[in-house]
């Protein structure tokens, strides 16, 4: 007999990006005239550099790149990102061991899915970001949240690993700088857990994506560098998206030993194939090229990083720790829950951060992401990769709004 529902129970069980949720609200109140100001994107403002731009024209006027090309990337490309990864992270990797996917995303997913068995358990710490546990739970795995908050700047330490630590768990996700806390791990916290991975024979998924996106002279710590004796259990995910502002490209990577990339590269030979030609050269030329525009980029952002960080301090009933990589700020708004807020509709007390979302965007025309899609209630995802003034009138609508709570 074959199951009656309309929609298989695998798929029915994914639950909607919460973020995109946001964003979608946020859209449609912009299109109906409201003059909404989104925290929500994490993506950055910036158009791609030009001379990325012209090596996908390049490529697009070459017949060659019209027709299928190998599943797991084209060679030019491996060869790049495992020179690109020896420069930037000092890890030392052949071009077999990389898998080029569609996107960061796709490489998170073929990670897990390539990794897990039914009942393994991943430990993810906690806030993560929103995709992880859909990805762990459609390999047939078990998330385990391990939270950290903001007094131990939302990182977790080995001895709340250990605890979360069961016979089932097989993974540690390890991402820094984190999306969304904008957290990055010091030098020495990274080499003790990976240390203690090592030690217990874990396999480390670690994602790389905002390794270029530090202030402050903070350094990025590659856990695959620094934790040499995790030996080849550990997979290095990351992407062109977030470093040369190519959300729209899909060009990402996986990096791993033999044998995992070449199950993941069947896995996407039946999947999707070779990510589109023109996109894969335009990687090229940015993994390939110099990091100067990253630079410029990285000034505004760490600007609005300041002036949105203090504004949200200045917030009675909010605590922005102050986030040093990525371009996120994670302010802990449960000083705020159930205080009374003036609405349309008369007074409300919000005891969520959804709650709490959801009256900021209808009163004060400002999207920002709840803490729920990232883990617990209590929280707020504001994204600092927009413009300069769309942020200031942003912030001030917030003070504003949130400064009448009573
Ligand atoms: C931590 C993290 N990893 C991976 C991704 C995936 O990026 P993309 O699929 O756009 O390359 C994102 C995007 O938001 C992210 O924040």
């Amino acid at each position: 007999m074959p199951s009656t529902g309309r929609i298989s129970q695998r798929i029915a069980a994914i639950t909607e990006s919460a973020t995109l949720a946001v964003d979608a609200k946020a859209k449609a109140l912009k299109a109906a005239g409201r003059p909404v100001i989104g925290f929500g994107a994490g993506e950055p403002d910036f158009p791609t550099p030009g001379y990325i731009v012209e090596a996908a024209v390049a490529a697009a006027r070459e017949a060659r790149f019209h027709r299928y090309s190998p599943a797991g990337g084209l060679p030019e490309l491996k060869q790049a990102i495992a020179e690109k990864t020896r420069r930037d992270s000092g890890y030392e990797v052949d071009a077999s061991q990389v898998l080029v996917t569609n996107g960061g995303k796709q490489a998170v997913y073929e990670a897990f899915a390539t990794l897990l068995d039914p009942g393994d358990e991943v430990l993810v710490p906690t806030p993560y970001w929103t995709t992880y546990p859909e990805a762990i739970r459609l390999a047939g795995g078990v998330p385990v949240e391990v939270f950290a908050g903001p007094e131990q700047g939302y990182m977790v330490t080995v001895e709340q690993l250990d605890q979360a630590r069961t016979d089932r768990t097989k993974v540690l996700l390890f991402v820094s700088p984190s999306n969304p806390t904008g957290a990055v791990y010091p030098a020495d916290q990274v080499a003790e857990i990976g240390m203690w991975a090592a030690d217990h024979g874990l396999w480390v998924i670690t994602d790389e994506i905002y390794e270029h996106l530090t202030y402050d002279g903070v350094p990025f710590t590659s856990i695959a560098t620094r934790s040499p004796e995790l030996g080849d259990k550990v997979v290095v995910l990351n992407g062109v998206a977030k470093t040369y502002a190519m959300t729209g490209w899909r060009v990402g990577w996986m990096i791993a030993a033999n044998d995992v990339v070449k199950a993941a590269t069947n896995l996407q030979s039946h999947l999707s194939s070779n990510v589109s030609n023109v996109s894969q050269m335009a990687a090229l030329a940015a993994v390939s090229g110099p990091l100067t525009e990253v630079e410029d980029m990285k000034l505004a952002f760490d600007r609005r990083r300041r002036a949105m960080v203090t504004a949200l301090n200045s917030i009675d009933g909010v605590d922005c720790p102050v986030p040093q990589g990525a371009f996120y700020a994670y302010p802990d708004v449960r000083g705020l829950l159930g205080r009374e807020f003036p609405a349309a509709a008369g007074p409300v007390r919000p005891q969520t951060s959804a709650e709490l979302a959801a009256l900021i965007l209808d009163e004060a025309e400002v999207a920002v992401v709840p803490g729920e899609a990232f883990g617990p209630s209590g929280f707020l995802r504001l994204s600092y990769a927009l413009g300069d003034e769309d942020l200031a009138t942003g912030m001030q609508r917030l003070q504003d709004y949130l400064g009448r709570a009573r």
